[in-house]
């Protein structure tokens, strides 16, 4: 999960690139590179550690070169260090190459091309590349395209994922870029273009995109972009404007981007809901295309996703069971593209990624569709990998997400699943009109009532206090509240790097209690009227052995005490999880910030998990 970046036109490259890689540092930022043209020799600067470093590197601001490419790493072959870090040259220093991704069958392209003669400097995958690209010019055919030719040989050779771009000082006019499975977005400018892993990295130059698809080259000048196929014929490629506003990319006053991305949920929301419905209107999605006849039939529907998507999914089973009655499951991704599921033309895939990049819920898509499910997506990234290999696609509107934790993709992600299910249950007629009005009339309300949430949390400050030095914390819930309780403990864990775990509440006395000593926090979620009763006993049980407890709840817990309790504003059980989460994504994001952690780039995450 790295970053990539490039730039060819008439301005000082070195600036832009710099700036792209800042903005793409939450895809990974163990080392960080650059690459220029400069009196028509490849110059390469690159270091171990942030983007900041190589800001400070002296000559770094001399480079008057208009065109360059850069990188920023979250290392996979090699351990971060300034050999290891991107870009890359053949040995000639004739080609430099950034890459975002894995090549599988490095090993035997290093062994293929040890036995021509060249030498490898680093331990990556990635330096097979210009080397290989070296090989393809010094002895392919000699026309035109002789340097896309040898790209396109070199890339043959290539087994695995990648997004690449290419830069040579036989051809300083052009940059040649190609993806398979990695990310990579071409931005047209007047007399210039820009090449980024993501949108937000290059929005402040333009809003018009070319999304590159998979095996696509592009040969990029700087008043020009040439488009080919993986015969290298040439074809023409669409445009697509992109409505965020680069301001909407930057932190806004807020110290933090997960912050930020924190208060931005009422909006998020609001933005995610937009026109799919109104109060006595049914739902409608527009880029969907199911019928009564075809939910009718199917079996089952699995949701598929990763980490905080995946939690949101299963909010999203508990609506679409509770409202339409289908069986539904839902799968972690690196285990459903594993297990050989029993999937057919009978099953509904729907598969949620805020970035529409990650590559195990990508690699799981495809295997379904081969088996002839029907596959829906949920993604936050207009254009996305996800997008373009699922039947359908439905977009979250939460705004760029840049914190590596992951916030308001995933309370966009809960409300848009409800809608979802609501959608289904209106074109099955599987619920009375009053519940989804009720419902409905909730959802609406939930801006405001994030916003109360928001604004109540000084008790939560104090707790937070009380126990940011501490090395494990324990999270309870029961039904949608376990649902809640997973989230929160990954918020905690990712950002904070304190060790916690989520229990169904019921399931604590089958063994996890043993783990409850005096001083033990546990934090429980009771927003379930029909299960609030059993889970106060659960959280009694630990309280009788010791432990200091902050409870999130939305219901009257009559004269049972705890340490400390959250009131939250009461709403659909369907959708609390939006209002329950809220509190402990500030308590993962205070305690954090409390150590001293930098919590928009955790140590060892990514934003965006491009690689099994
Ligand atoms: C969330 O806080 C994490 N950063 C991570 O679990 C993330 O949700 C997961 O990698 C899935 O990402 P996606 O939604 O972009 O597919």
């Amino acid at each position: 999960m790295c970053g990539i970046v490039g730039y060819i036109g008439n301005k000082k490259a070195v600036p832009v690139l710099i700036n792209g890689l800042l903005s793409l540092e939450y895809r990974g930022y163990d080392s960080a590179g650059i690459a220029v043209l400069e009196n028509n020799e490849i110059v390469v600067m690159k270091d171990k550690g942030r983007v900041a470093n190589l800001q400070n590197m002296d000559e770094i601001n001399n480079l008057n070169s208009s065109i360059g490419i850069a990188h920023t790493r979250w290392a996979t072959h090699g351990k971060p260090s300034k050999e290891n870090a991107h870009p890359h040259t053949d040995n000639s220093e004739q080609f430099v190459v950034v890459h975002n991704g894995i090549i599988e069958n490095y090993n035997e392209l290093r062994e293929f091309l040890t036995k021509k003669g060249y030498k490898f400097l680093s331990q990556t995958d990635t330096e097979v590349i210009p080397n290989l690209i070296h090989y393809y010019y010094t002895n392919g055919i000699d026309d035109d395209d002789k340097f896309l030719r040898a790209v396109k040989s070199a890339v043959d050779d290539l087994k695995g994922s990648y997004a690449i771009e290419v830069i040579s000082k036989l051809h300083p006019d052009r940059i040649i870029v190609v993806r398979k499975d990695s990310p990579l977005v071409i931005g047209k400018g007047n007399k210039e273009n820009f090449i980024a892993s993501d949108i937000p990295a290059i929005l402040s130059h333009t809003k018009d995109f070319y999304l590159l698809d998979d095996y696509e080259y592009a040969v990029i000048f700087k008043d020009s972009i040439k488009f080919f196929d993986n015969t290298l014929i040439e074809h023409s490629k669409a445009i697509k404007n992109i409505e965020w506003d680069a301001t909407s990319a930057e932190k806004n006053g807020f110290e933090d981007y997960m912050l930020k991305e924190i208060y931005e949920q009422p909006n998020a929301i609001r933005e995610t809901v937009g026109s799919r419905f109104s109060l006595g209107e049914k739902c409608s999605f527009d880029d969907i295309d199911i019928s009564k006849e075809y939910l009718s039939n199917i079996d089952k529907i699995w949701i598929i996703a990763c980490g905080t998507a995946m939690h949101a999914g299963l909010v999203g089973k508990n609506a679409i069971e509770k409202l339409c009655r289908i069986p539904t499951e839902v799968d972690i991704a690196s285990e459903f593209r594993y297990r050989d599921p029993i999937v057919n033309e009978k099953t509904l895939c729907i598969y949620i990624s805020q970035s529409g990049e990650t590559a195990d819920t990508i690699a799981a898509l495809k295997l379904a569709k081969s088996k002839g499910a029907k596959t829906l997506a949920v993604s936050n990234v207009i254009g996305s990998s996800i997008t373009r290999e699922a039947d359908y696609t439905i977009y979250t509107h939460a705004g760029p997400e840049i914190a590596v934790a992951s916030t308001k993709a995933y309370t966009s992600q809960v409300v848009l699943m409800v809608i979802l299910a609501m959608y289904f249950a209106e074109i099955l007629e599987t619920c009375d009109e009053k519940t989804i009005c009720e419902l409905k009339s909730d959802i609406l309300d939930l801006p405001t009532k994030i916003e109360t949430v928001l604004d109540s949390m000084e008790k939560l400050e104090k707790f937070e206090k009380k126990v940011y030095t501490e090395h494990d914390m324990y999270f309870l819930g029961r039904g949608i509240d376990y649902d809640v309780a997973l989230e929160g403990s990954l918020k905690l864990k990712e950002i904070s790097y304190i060790h916690s775990e989520a229990y169904a509440a019921g399931e604590l006395k089958h063994g996890p209690i043993a783990l409850i000593e005096n001083g033990v926090t546990v934090i429980g979620i009771l927003t379930d009227p029909d299960l609030t009763l059993k889970s106060i006993s659960n959280i009694q049980e630990v309280v009788t052995r010791g432990a200091k407890t902050l409870i999130i709840t939305n219901q009257n817990l009559g004269n049972v005490t705890f340490d400390y309790v959250i009131n939250l504003p009461e709403t659909n059980s369907l959708i609390s999880p939006i209002l329950s989460v809220v509190p402990l994504q500030l308590f993962a994001y205070y305690i954090a910030k409390n150590k001293g952690l930098d919590v928009d780039k955790p140590r060892n995450l990514a934003k965006s998990v491009t690689v099994e």
